[in-house]
């Protein structure tokens, strides 16, 4: 699947801050931000992947995003990259928290560790993103961010305890958020991806299968991929969303 043709010129030279925006759903944000003219910055653990993206990126666009470096398990290194896109960028109009990690975890298997560990990776570096960026998006008057959380933790899904935990938690963090940031103008959103055909999901827990049977259940029988998160997170980063804060929205072919 293509990038979709749709242009939203409000967003031209927009920064926009992308987290796990080196490969799967984030690697089609940041071409898809960068091709509406934005300035992106990458702020992934993964170097290689990244880089070969920012090459690829400023072969398209004739501009490279920036990338850094970080393990976003680390709080410290959260707020070393949010500094760093800042200075990197300029401004960061847009911040899209999408880095994580959906290992399985067996229940007789979780440890306090094991719990912490994904709890990291999943929630706790979108809380200290946004309370690195929010003071910046304040004083230049507002912007938006959008948190990655997944219809996984409503469906009952057996293996993923701590992943669910997170997942849910974002969306009463992304309320909690908007409700705080709301009367500087900064408008705080979810999104609720359904099963995302990436790479990693095909290597690592992806059967055809599986596939097919997420298709029955979907109301639009197709794979899904990471270009169909484009459309509708080029929305809520524009202006075409301006009303709209606190909400979740789920782009998951409709599962029933
Ligand atoms: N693919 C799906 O089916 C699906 C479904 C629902 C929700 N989601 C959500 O969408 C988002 C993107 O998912 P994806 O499938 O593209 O994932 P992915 O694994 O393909 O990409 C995640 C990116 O995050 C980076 N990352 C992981 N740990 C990190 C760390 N500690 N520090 C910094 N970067 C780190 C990875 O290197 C990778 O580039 C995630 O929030 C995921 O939970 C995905």
């Amino acid at each position: 699947m293509t990038l979709p043709s749709s242009q939203f010129p409000d967003l031209r030279n927009r920064g926009v801050l992308i987290t796990g925006g080196g490969s799967g759903i984030g690697s089609a944000l940041v071409e898809a931000f960068a091709r509406q003219g934005c300035r992106v910055a990458i702020v992934d653990i993964a170097a290689e992947p990244s880089r070969a993206l920012c090459e690829k990126v400023a072969a398209q666009t004739g501009q490279a995003p920036h990338f850094i470096q970080a393990d976003l398990r680390q709080v410290d290194a959260v707020r070393a990259a949010a500094d760093e896109a800042l200075a990197g960028l300029g401004s960061v109009d847009i911040l899209v928290n999408n880095a994580a990690r959906d290992d399985r975890q067996a229940l007789e298997a979780v440890t306090e560790e094991s719990w912490d560990e994904s709890l990291s990776v999943n929630l706790r570096h979108l809380f200290f993103m946004c309370q690195a960026i929010a003071p910046h998006m304040r004083r230049q008057g507002g912007g938006s961010i959008i948190n990655f959380s997944s219809i996984a933790f409503m469906l009952n899904m057996p293996d993923i305890p701590a992943y669910s935990t997170a997942k849910a938690g974002i969306v009463g963090l992304t309320k909690s958020l908007a409700g705080k940031l709301g009367p500087d103008n900064i408008r705080v959103n979810a999104v609720l991806p359904g099963m995302i055909v990436t790479e990693r999901q095909r290597r690592l827990w992806l059967t055809e299968e599986s596939i097919a049977r997420m298709q029955e259940r979907q109301c639009l029988k197709r794979m899904l991929v990471a270009e169909d998160l484009v459309g509708p997170c080029l929305f809520l980063a524009s202006d075409c969303s301006a009303a709209m804060t606190a909400q979740t929205m789920i782009i998951d072919g409709g599962v029933f």
